[in-house]
């Protein structure tokens, strides 16, 4: 990728769908490969930092709860909720990730539904189910996420939550550089354009959008959501392992990742 292909400009939210099921759909297996094993089979992890839902809890009792995870990628967290009696329907956009679910599912013998969808468009009846989540799927990728907010709100009960991982904002003022070179402010976290790499003819083939916190916040309450919490993890101590740009240098100063836990009014 030359410097030239790699941009921030507006996208729409076409432009935005169509690059980003290009890019997971080729990018599957290489993604698979780097993260699998930190991702387990059947285990929840919220971010790079290691939180893991039966530790934190974010999401409350899950047991019998109707759950839906979107953007599920290869769906280790749908499986880890089945495995600890949610009923679970899991969302991706993207069939190359799908393809990973799938053979996953049948390594492990754990078979939550896999659903090829867009979160902005989601195929479910209003209130089916109890609770939704995501650990940095779909949200960061769509150029309107108030729509993925407005989508999960009808899709959840009255009382349901809404748990989802991204991105901590602020990382956007940063190089995605795990090193030195990461800890240098260079961007304005007040320009909402996305990133975007594109082809030779400028077509965008991976698209990362931002939002600031109060972005994030607004879009849940226009929703109709009530924020209940806002968790920053913080890197903890003896964890080396490094993700893309978060490493333990940059996660010992910084937040690397935001997790927002709303509520459904009842
Ligand atoms: C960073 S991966 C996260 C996957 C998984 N939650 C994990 O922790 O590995 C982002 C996922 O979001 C999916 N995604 C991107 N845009 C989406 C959309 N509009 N609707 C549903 N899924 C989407 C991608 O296909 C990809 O599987």
């Amino acid at each position: 990728m030359t410097d030239s292909a790699v941009t921030r400009r507006p996208v729409t939210q076409a432009e935005s769908r169509r690059a980003s099921r290009g890019w997971w759909d080729a990018g599957a297996d290489e993604y698979q490969a780097e993260h699998g094993e930190f991702l387990g089979v059947a285990d929840f992890v919220w971010c790079p930092e290691g939180v893991r839902e039966a530790d934190a809890g974010l999401l409350g009792p899950v047991a019998g709860a109707r759950v839906l995870e979107v953007g599920c990628g290869a769906a280790p967290c749908a499986r880890w909720l089945r495995s600890q009696g949610a009923d679970v329907v899991a969302v991706d956009l993207s069939a190359g990730m799908l393809r990973h679910a799938a053979r996953l599912n049948a390594v492990s013998g754990i078979h939550p539904p896999l659903v090829q969808a867009d979160a902005g468009d989601l195929p479910f009846a209003d209130r089916a189910f109890d609770v939704a989540c995501t650990a940095f799927g779909a949200v960061p990728f769509v150029a309107d996420s108030g729509r993925v907010m407005r989508e999960v709100h009808r899709v959840l009960r009255p009382g349901g939550r809404w748990v989802f991982s991204v991105t901590h904002p602020m990382r956007w003022i940063f190089l995605d550089d795990p090193g030195e070179g990461g800890l240098v402010a260079v961007h304005s976290y007040f320009d909402r354009r996305p990133y975007v790499e594109q082809d030779e003819d400028g077509r965008p083939t991976y698209v990362e959008q931002h939002r600031t916190l109060g972005d994030r916040i607004r879009e849940l309450v226009a929703a109709g959501f009530v924020l209940q919490d806002l968790v920053e993890p913080e890197w903890p101590d003896g964890h080396e392992k490094e993700w893309g740009q978060w490493s333990p240098l940059r996660g010992r100063l910084f937040p690397g990742t935001a997790i927002f836990v709303a509520r459904k009014p009842d």
